[in-house]
């Protein structure tokens, strides 16, 4: 690449210019490529070749430096391929339903939701789910602005340029709303697929698996001549931002979609009530194999836009609609090892090791296996399953997908069983650390109970960390994790951020290593140095403590705004955490016993008299802590436990200093109900619990479940009962259902 370059001794100022300008381009587009390809323009010693070759001409010739010169560009931000959009409306996924019961249970969730009869009509759509990958189009005044993959939902990357060359996209609407966001599915033909893979072949270029595939390959192209040679189909069937309703009902917006111009499903149906919903089902799935297209289930909306906007959505997908899936494909193989895989909180997980085989088009050689019990032959509630039959390796089983879940083993072949297979006995040891592995009774999983000193449960621990739903650190995926884990660079989260700092060099140490060079060590550092301003809610999340999930991060965050806050009463409840931890475990001593002896009443006497002897502060903490809305004993033990652990607490320490967090969004500011604590309690007769909930939520409230101190509000229905009581003893306004809806200008 710089081997017909000139000597630089020998040049002059004109050449060293020329030579300057052109190295200043090929850099750029190399950076272009890198950042944005999945292949690379040059290699990184190239390109390290390129980048000392310009620097010694400027030093050779200082006044001739660029003011774009490729050498002041160390350790700037890395300019991703895509540029990155966020979408105003989040993007969210669909709950699944598997069967009748399922969608039936969909209907009376609604029904409950919004205190509607059984027998009160309730019209549904019933849309094909298209088998592609979701797209965000925006117009503004009819015309194309910009057009936005998924992404993590709330931001996606910028695929204008190769959506403009979809036919079925639109450049210019007429007659629609000023602001309009459509969205839909952009998917390949069973034509235009295996068109494509034919001209692949003879090309000598790779073979895309299936057209979800091949859609998500062509639309994610940089150049977008590539995408324009592929032949790309899109189906409109729902919206972001908008300066005005498209129609009152999901099928009206789905005509007024069609009328702008886009292309929308012609199978979709509205349907009133789940019989129909499941006729529609049956006539869908007959006609799968017709229509010429992947789909991979029926997607079940209600069909009333207003009652859209009262059922919401729960953290990530809509509480109005639901996708039925089609039944999982299934193959038959053999099991030929059981791995075991230790988690992040240090559940064994085993892994079934199989003989390759296809599945529904995809090749399948692991699955999961869920816990001991499962390879026993029992499930959860202690009850035989595949007829009790346990799995031995060297059985044929028969393996499942549905959809993109992780294949899981249905069944197994005892007449095909080999004479010398042996019942298959779990570890009762840590695979990696060798620590006692424990189960709690009424557990079905066995832990690992060496916490960080399992190099297993640091590791996942920290994929858990870097990943995508928590701190997001771009580059830094499962195999670095390991890799650096493995060298000793990063044990615990805080070495993630000075990793740089400590290795004197560390760019140029991680751009020594194999496969990496110093384009990506520098595109490594920026993310991990972009990543230290985090939100509060992520930053718990990123920490891994068991069963503190996102929803769970969330609501922690809301409730103390500060990272200090939190720390503080969890601190302070350490002690009442402890006592409510003894008095479980006395009550549970007891309570068979005193329940023999018909008292009852002596499990409540035990857990009282060791919460008595509880310092009143540290109980205050605890049941702040408790009285979250969402959040139970459960998760605050282990919240406390993970906090009071000196090693644990360590390195969580050390991580927070490493970062800048963020407290959650301000509530609507304008909202009357903006940051203060409601409770409600009594029978609301206007709305479902539910929906009340959701609803004050909405405006920035926090809803609890407990009258304390604290509490701003009590939305009192008729039988409130101690809780009414109570806030009128701490003097706490309350106000019934109706001053409610006043009070948040609710019709
Ligand atoms: S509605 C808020 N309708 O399925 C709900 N999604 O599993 C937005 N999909 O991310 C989605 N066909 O990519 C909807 N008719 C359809 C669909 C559909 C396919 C995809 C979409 C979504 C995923 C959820």
């Amino acid at each position: 690449m710089t081997g017909d370059a000139k000597d630089i001794d020998a040049m002059n100022a004109a050449e060293a210019e020329k030579a300057l300008a052109d190295l200043a381009q090929r850099l750029a587009r190399a950076n272009a490529a890198y950042h944005g390809a999945d292949a690379p323009e040059i290699t990184d010693a190239d390109y390290d070749a390129l980048k000392r070759r310009n620097t010694a001409i400027e030093a050779r010739f200082p006044s001739l430096k660029r003011k774009d010169s490729p050498s002041d560009q160390v350790g700037a931000a890395p300019s991703d391929g895509f540029g990155k959009i966020p979408h105003e409306v989040r993007m969210l996924s669909l709950g699944n339903a598997f069967d009748a019961g399922d969608v039936r249970d969909f209907d009376a969730r609604i029904r409950r939701y919004l205190n509607l009869s059984d027998d009160a009509p309730l019209a549904y759509t019933a849309e094909p789910k298209i088998d592609g990958l979701s797209l965000s189009i925006r117009y503004e005044n009819g015309q194309l602005i910009h057009a936005a993959t998924r992404g993590d939902g709330a931001v996606g990357e910028d695929v204008t340029a190769n959506v403009r060359t979809i036919a079925q996209v639109p450049e210019t609407i007429l007659g629609a709303p000023d602001l309009l966001e459509v969205r839909g599915e952009v998917y390949m033909s069973h034509a235009d697929f295996a068109a494509l893979n034919e001209r692949q072949i003879k090309a000598g270029d790779k073979v895309f698996a299936n057209p979800r595939n091949a859609a998500a390959g062509s639309l994610r192209q940089l150049d977008a001549s590539i995408t324009a040679a592929r032949p790309l189909c899109f189906f409109a069937y729902a919206w972001g931002s908008l300066s005005e309703p498209l129609a009152d009902t999901q099928s009206g917006a789905l005509d007024r979609l069609a009328a702008l111009g886009f292309s929308t499903n012609p199978v979709t149906r509205r349907c009133d009530g789940p019989d129909a919903l499941l006729d529609r089902y049956d006539a869908i799935a007959a006609a799968r194999a017709e229509l010429g297209y992947d789909i991979d289930g029926v997607v079940y909306k209600v069909d009333d836009l207003a009652l859209q906007a009262r059922l919401g959505f729960r953290s990530t997908t809509p509480r109005w609609a639901i996708a039925h899936k089609f039944p999982a494909e299934t193959a038959w193989t053999r099991l030929l090892g059981i791995d075991i895989q230790v988690g992040r909180t240090g559940a064994l997980s085993p892994v079934a090791r199989l003989q390759p085989v296809t599945v529904g088009g995809v090749v399948v050689s692991n699955a999961t296996l869920h816990n001991e019990d499962y390879i026993a032959g029992r499930g959860s509630d202690g009850q035989p399953i595949r007829g009790g039959a346990d799995l031995r390796i060297g059985d044929r089983v028969e393996v499942y997908r549905a959809g993109d879940v992780i294949p899981k083993i249905r069944d197994v072949d005892l007449s095909a069983r080999p004479d010398d297979a042996i019942p298959y006995v779990f570890p009762k040891v840590c695979p990696d650390c060798g620590s006692a592995a424990l189960r709690e009774p009424g557990e079905s999983v066995r832990r690992c109970t060496g916490g960080l000193i399992c190099p297993a449960q640091r590791v996942a621990r920290l994929k858990h960390l870097a990943g995508r739903s928590a701190l997001d650190i771009d580059g830094l995926g499962d195999k670095e994790v390991e890799r650096f884990h493995d060298l000793g660079w990063v044990r615990a989260p805080a070495d993630i951020y000075d990793l740089q700092a400590r290795h004197g060099s560390g760019l140029q140490t991680v751009a020594n290593l194999e496969g990496w060079g110093e384009t990506s060590a520098r595109k490594l550092f920026a993310a991990i140095e972009s990543a230290r301003a985090q939100p509060l809610a992520k930053v718990l999340f990123a920490l891994g403590i068991r069963h503190l999930g996102e929803v769970g991060g969330r609501d922690l965050a809301r409730h103390f705004s500060t990272w200090g806050a939190l720390a503080r009463t969890v601190d302070a409840a350490a002690p009442a955490a402890a006592a409510h931890r003894a008095a479980e475990e006395a009550v549970a001593a007891d309570r068979l016993t005193a329940e023999a002896e018909g008292r009852r009443a002596r499990v409540t006497e035990t857990r009282a008299a060791i919460w008595q002897d509880t310092d009143p502060a540290a109980r205050a903490a605890w049941e702040e802590i408790t009285g979250i809305d969402g959040i139970g004993a459960t998760l605050a033990l282990a919240l406390c436990d993970a906090m009071a652990a000196p090693q644990e607490r360590a390195a969580i320490d050390a991580l927070i200093a490493a970062l800048d967090i963020s407290a959650p969004e301000a509530p609507l500011a304008e909202s009357p109900v903006a940051g203060k604590t409601v409770v409600f309690t009594g029978s609301l007769e206007k709305m479902t619990r539910a929906e009340a909930k959701a609803t004050a939520e909405g405006l920035g409230a926090k809803v609890s479940g407990s009258v304390s101190a604290k509490t701003d509000l009590l939305v009192a229905g008729p039988g409130a009962g101690s809780k009414a009581a109570k806030a009128a003893q701490l003097g706490v306004e309350t106000i019934d259902e109706d001053a409610w809806l006043a009070l948040i200008g609710s019709p």
